[in-house]
């Protein structure tokens, strides 16, 4: 529990931070957008590979959730271009950034070559953690964010429902699957993680070294006429 609290004050802290300083707070948005929109294939991935154990309540639950991860992606994508940026897809830490939510990424926390071979509330589990992990981010975005950014603001909290929302499914889902324990026993296992960097994480986010660029100058037409 209480590394549970030290874990969500730090969250807060990073976010809180970013969100106050222009330079920082547009590379935020940039990473967000590519952590969405690989967030909405990952899961669609996940879809297919586990097609033939989905029920049709969850597969509709599962659509819907990948719909406003795509819609998401272009809420942040648009944050970007209200800071006069765009985000440079070439750059190393835009493609951590996408593959930090990536099929990879969870292949290699399930310690599995096979999507199809990780039990299906696994899967859903690490999907809730990180759907957690967004709330906590979008909260400390939303408290930090300058007033005048009204429309990032307002993206941001519709952002904020639907991952509320997604919290709530998946945990009723694991709950209907009777995998509640599950979740607990990986959530912990990822706090743990988490805790064991600590002291990493801290000293980066202290140190007032260079931090990550993932933009570059000049808004991306594309976004301006994309409806949400
Ligand atoms: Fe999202
Ligand atoms: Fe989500």
């Amino acid at each position: 529990m209480v590394k549970r609290l030290l874990i969500a004050g730090l969250t807060g802290y990073f976010y809180g931070r970013a969100a106050a300083d222009a330079r920082q707070r547009v590379n935020v948005f940039a990473s967000l957008a590519l952590q969405e929109a690989e967030g909405g294939r990952t899961l669609e991935r996940i879809r297919q590979a586990k097609a033939a154990e989905i029920p049709a309540w969850l597969d509709e639950l599962m659509q819907r959730h990948i719909r406003d991860e795509e819609r998401h992606a272009v809420i942040f994508r648009r944050a970007v271009a209200a800071e006069k940026m765009s985000i440079d897809a070439e750059s190393p830490a835009a493609v951590q950034a996408s593959a930090s939510v990536g099929e990879g990424s969870i292949k290699r926390f399930h310690k599995s070559e096979d999507l199809a071979a990780i039990a299906l509330t696994d899967l859903l589990a690490g999907i809730l953690i990180a759907e957690e992990g967004g709330v906590r981010a979008f909260r400390s975005l939303i408290r930090t964010i300058p007033v005048q950014l009204s429309k990032t603001r307002a993206g941001l909290e519709s952002v904020l429902a639907d991952e509320e929302r997604h919290v709530r499914y998946l945990t009723d889902t694991l709950r209907t699957l009777g995998a509640s324990r599950n979740a607990e026993r990986m959530r912990r296992r990822i706090e743990n993680q988490v805790f064991d960097d600590f002291g990493k994480i801290v000293e980066h986010l202290l140190s007032r070294k260079e931090r990550p660029v993932l933009v570059k100058a000049g808004v991306d037409t594309e976004v301006a006429g994309e409806a949400l």
